[in-house]
């Protein structure tokens, strides 16, 4: 029979992600609600490895909902992958009372509670706070809906201009191991191309297609890049198809960090909101060292040795509406 939890910690992990603050309220007034202490952790786990813990009340998370970025801070923490730093991460928990915790989060996070919680009696729930959406086992992740809304907006506005000069524009979108983005960017603001990390860029084919284009007097093209994409981002497929297509005007445009700040959508509010809750819900029902995700719209739980396992796959259907589409 697993212990009852009385004092839970919550810290937000990796980049951060529109909505983490939704989930951060959802966690601590679920949490005061069920008569547990609530404790959040600056930082990610570097405020665990150096003790910056802080108690929270129902008003610390007052008027946090709307707002993108992470009140508790966020970093990528090397020291914790090192058996030294969750030993003084595990000190500084038990100085406070902390028996479980709550981590928000993208993979790498997820692979830090697993073994943290493979090695100590502290009950971790991930909940998948990233806007990569690379997660399996959940539909969505908190701050991907936003971060596509910013680049569709973003990319809508290049289409413009584009169209005014009959142009190219290559535009470059997050997603370092992740096409989900440039996917659903590309999609739905009708790009030609999507090169994502997950598909083998066929550079000829890109060409071969804008050719096509050429000879029936297409002049305004739309390529959407993932900043993984293995053929190396969008500088590299814009100087290659300036250097074979000379009559192309190309243009190249990073959307870069702002597609990770800005207010959450409603759908990230609302689902940080629910995993949030579920999260708290968890601990205190001893589903413990899990994944809260959402799947067909409801909670799904995962080990967490088996999440940091899998990865969202993108299927060949993806690739072939865009070709479709883009005729
Ligand atoms: O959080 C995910 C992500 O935004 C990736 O899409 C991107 O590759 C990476 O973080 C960028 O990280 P940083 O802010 O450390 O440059």
């Amino acid at each position: 029979m697993d212990k009852k939890v009385t004092k839970i910690g919550v810290l937000t992990s990796g980049g951060d992600s529109p909505g983490m603050n939704a989930a951060i309220r959802a966690v601590v007034r679920t949490g005061i609600y069920y008569d547990l202490e609530v404790y959040g952790i600056k930082r990610g786990y570097s405020g665990m490895v150096d003790g910056e813990i802080k108690k929270m009340e129902s008003k610390s998370v007052a008027n946090i909902i709307q707002r993108g970025g992470t009140i508790l801070k966020t970093s990528r923490c090397q020291e914790f992958f090192e058996k030294e730093g969750r030993e003084k991460a595990y000190g500084h928990l038990k100085d406070h009372g902390i028996d479980g915790l709550v981590i928000i989060g993208g993979d790498g996070s997820f692979r830090g509670a697993q073994i943290f919680s493979n090695e100590y009696d502290i009950p971790c729930v991930g909940l998948p706070g990233t806007i990569d959406k690379d997660i399996a086992g959940t539909d969505f992740t908190i701050g991907f809906d936003t971060a596509v809304n910013t680049a569709v907006e973003a990319i809508d506005k290049i289409r413009d201009t584009m169209d005014a000069h009959d142009r190219l524009f290559v535009i470059e979108v997050m997603g370092r191991d992740s096409g989900y983005i440039a996917l659903h960017s590309g999609i739905s603001t009708g790009a030609e191309n999507i090169l994502i990390p997950e598909k083998r860029t066929d550079i000829e084919a890109v060409i071969n297609a804008l050719a096509e284009k050429e000879r029936r007097q297409k002049l305004v093209n739309l390529i959407v890049v993932a900043e993984g994409d293995g053929f190396g981002g969008a500088d590299e497929v814009a100087r290659i198809i300036k250097e074979r297509m000379p009559s192309q005007d190309v243009r190249v445009c990073v959307l870069g960090h702002i597609q990770r700040g800005g207010a959450p959508s409603c759908f990230d509010r609302v689902i940080a909101s629910r995993m949030g809750y579920a999260a708290v819900e968890c601990l205190i029902e001893g589903r413990h060292n899990i994944f809260v995700g959402i799947l067909n719209n409801r909670m799904h739980f995962i080990p967490l040795n088996e999440a940091v396992k899998k990865k969202q796959k993108i299927s060949d259907e993806w690739m072939k509406i865009v070709k479709i589409l883009s005729t």
